[in-house]
């Protein structure tokens, strides 16, 4: 499974990292950063590898602008 963080929509609302610290932190230009992802053009934003997305599921539903995303 891959999470997707299309960083450019985030407005550092920082509720993923409030929820999911596991996979997120606040980056210092005040956005939300995806640990360990790196960034796919393709999909316009940072990708995670996963086999279980874990609380990745709560910051996508947490996120105010929806531009965190679970793909099967
Ligand atoms: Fe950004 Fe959404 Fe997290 S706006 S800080 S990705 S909750």
């Amino acid at each position: 499974m891959k999470v997707i963080h299309e960083r450019e929509k985030c407005i550092g609302c920082g509720s993923c990292a409030a929820v999911c610290p596991k996979f997120w932190e606040m980056a210092e230009d005040g956005k939300a950063r995806l640990l360990n992802s790196e960034f796919r053009p393709e999909k316009n934003g940072d990708v995670l590898e996963v086999e279980k997305v874990g609380c990745c599921q709560e910051a996508a539903q947490v996120c105010p602008v929806q531009c965190i995303y679970i793909e099967k």
